[in-house]
């Protein structure tokens, strides 16, 4: 997709672009017998998501740390949608004894599991460790998605296998992860105050959320597993994402208005990603506006995404001794 696909909307490869929405890209797929969990689906990108895949018949599990929003957002579809199938389980992906919780709660529900939306994230926060002593954005934005997927792994590679219908994980990953320390991941400095910036400590769990995908793609490969694993950059939207920084994206906006989205656009690469039968097969790759992407050169790196899988191990097994 180049430039001026981006402002003008026009369809790339896949038959869609940055003007599709969620609806358009879904149309006519029928997600019903599918259940899918969305983290952080009570606001933005991730309401619209889960909105449109119980419109396609899907059951949806938000994973959200303000339950009460979350319910709150469940009363509004179901107002719109009556026979949406739709449930709330608590998860604070900031915290590993949280995230270790929801998965046991989600796997004592007895449900398959076709579909991981790894949506939640945080932008640009101050500096701040996490309960578990972690820089917040890697914490929230990688390690807990990090953790959580491996949690969830066995009941997904049961479900393909049952069903034999490919399983799908959507990581939201950033266009933002070019824009990362020198070297990509700061490894050695995680949790340093010292020499850190808002912006590109977003950067850095960005890249992680692409490189986590490569390499869970490797290692399906590697033992035959029926799951596809993907990371989409959703477009430029207002959300409450931007908290942090309010001022200055509504400046940038002034000037880039040409290039923003709105939600239903925002939460369409997502869909499309989760469900269109387009993507039968393809795993590893990064998408944008409905279509496929190069990322940077560090998001290719195998090397690196494989030192960033044992690092993240490392991190939540040293936490989880103490
Ligand atoms: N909007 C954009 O322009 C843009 C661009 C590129 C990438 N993205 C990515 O798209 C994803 C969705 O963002 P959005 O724009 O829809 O933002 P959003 O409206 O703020 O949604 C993020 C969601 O994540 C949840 N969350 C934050 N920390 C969490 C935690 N520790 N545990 C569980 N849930 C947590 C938030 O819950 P609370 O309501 O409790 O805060 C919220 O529901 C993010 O991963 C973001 O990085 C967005």
């Amino acid at each position: 997709m180049s430039f001026i696909s981006l402002i003008t909307g026009c369809p790339g490869l896949s038959g869609f672009g940055s003007a599709s929405t969620a609806e358009d890209v879904t149309q006519g797929i029928d997600a019903s017998g599918l259940t899918v969990i969305v983290t952080g689906g009570a606001s933005g990108i991730g309401l619209e998501t889960v909105r449109v895949l119980v419109m396609r018949k899907a059951h949806v599990i938000i994973g959200a740390r303000n339950v009460e929003a979350a319910n709150k957002a469940k009363q509004q579809i179901l107002q719109q949608n009556p026979s949406a199938k739709l449930d709330v389980l608590e998860l604070d992906l900031s915290s590993i004894s949280s995230t270790t919780q929801f998965a046991q709660n989600f796997i004592a529900l007895n449900l398959p599991l076709n579909i991981l939306i790894n949506n939640a994230g945080v932008m640009f926060c101050p500096f701040q460790l996490s309960e578990d002593g972690i820089e917040m954005q890697f914490a929230t934005n990688h390690l807990g998605h990090f953790l959580l997927t491996n949690a969830l792994l066995e009941k997904m590679k049961n479900t393909a296998n049952s069903t034999g219908i490919e399983g799908r994980i959507v990581n939201l990953s950033s266009i933002a992860h070019v824009h990362t320390y020198a070297h990509g991941i700061r490894f050695n400095k995680i949790n340093e105050k010292k020499g850190y910036s808002d912006k590109r400590a977003y950067g850095q769990s960005k890249l992680a959320n692409i490189l986590h995908t490569k390499e869970l793609t490797r290692r399906f490969q590697e033992e035959g597993v029926n799951i596809m694993a993907n990371a989409v950059h959703p477009g430029l939207i207002m959300t409450p994402l931007m908290r942090h920084s309010k001022l200055l994206m509504r400046l940038l906006r002034v000037f880039t208005f040409f290039i923003w989205k709105n939600v239903p656009q925002g939460a369409s690469t997502t869909c499309y990603v989760a469900l269109h039968p387009n993507l039968k097969g393809v795993s590893g790759k990064y998408f944008l506006d409905n279509n496929e992407k190069r990322p940077s050169s560090y998001a290719r790196d195998e090397a690196l995404a494989k030192k960033l899988w044992n690092f993240s191990e490392d991190l939540i097994s040293s936490i989880s001794k103490v």
